[in-house]
């Protein structure tokens, strides 16, 4: 695991936007995960003012979402769909059709979701995978003790979860329970892993996910099986590290290396 620990979420967001706009840059017809909450709002923000200011298109790029909301139609104001178009797909060149996002209003959930498994392999796979953290660990809709080889299919969420989200809900409004979800195994496909986390709230998840055994109990310490994934933290989520002088130690050894490599 790569542990790059930032001043702040500007930081975060600026860093991890840069890694999408190479990759993109490198690869026009990237296939993109990305991931909703609060956390990647603000990266979202740097690609949409990267894409306005033609830095990087992304004509070409196809994406899958990593969940949505069981019974939620496409067009509900809280349904993942609605959000990625909101907060990122409405403001960029992307082709619409090649964005992907389960299908919460499937009448065949089930059905649905190898339909996802599928779609993601007729591409190749999955470049970059985006993710936040729940505070409990969980990645996606992948709650503590889901199966570390799981692949997409329809998940309960946990009551902590529900509470987390329940601010985006006004309170009247229907809240789902259910949820169709990439799994573990299908997250740990993808070619990259970025895990965005910001605040002190998600420290100690980020405690379990990088120094805890892996476990289905923290659903993110599965990461530590991947061989390419980086997670972008600032000092708060940073702060229940232990090794915290070593991860960054490594970073400062890493620059030093590529700075030589590059005289
Ligand atoms: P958040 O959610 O970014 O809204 O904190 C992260 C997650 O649940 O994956």
């Amino acid at each position: 695991m790569r542990i790059v620990i930032l001043p702040d979420p500007t930081a975060v967001a600026r860093f991890g936007a840069d890694i999408f706009v190479q990759q993109i840059q490198k690869k026009p017809a990237s296939v993109l995960g990305f991931a909703t909450g609060s956390t990647p709002l603000a990266m979202y923000q740097q690609l949409i003012n990267d894409c306005q200011s033609k830095k990087v298109s992304f004509k070409k790029v196809i994406s899958f979402n990593l969940d949505e909301y069981l019974g939620l139609a496409t067009t509900h104001q809280q349904s993942y769909r609605y959000f990625m178009n909101q907060h990122l797909f409405d403001h960029i060149d992307i082709d619409k059709n090649h964005t992907y996002i389960p299908r919460g209003d499937a009448t065949d959930p089930a059905a649905a979701c190898q339909d996802y498994e599928n779609k993601i392999k007729e591409y190749d796979g999955i470049d970059i995978q985006l993710l936040g953290i729940g505070r409990n660990g969980h990645i996606g809709f992948n709650e503590p003790s889901s199966s570390l080889m799981s692949r997409t299919r329809v998940k309960t969420l946990t009551r902590a979860t529900i509470e987390d989200n329940a601010h985006f809900f006004s309170a009247d409004e229907y809240q789902p329970h259910m949820a169709l979800t990439m799994g573990i195994g299908t997250i740990l496909d993808a070619k990259k892993i970025i895990l965005l986390a910001t605040g002190k709230s998600k420290a100690s998840a980020i405690k379990a996910c990088v120094e805890g055994p892996l476990t289905a109990a923290c659903p993110a310490s599965a990461l530590q099986l991947h061989q390419q994934a980086t997670l972008i933290l600032d000092e708060d989520a940073a702060s229940e590290l232990n090794d915290l002088e070593f991860y960054r130690h490594i970073e400062r050894e890493n620059l030093k290396l590529k700075e030589q490599m590059e005289k």
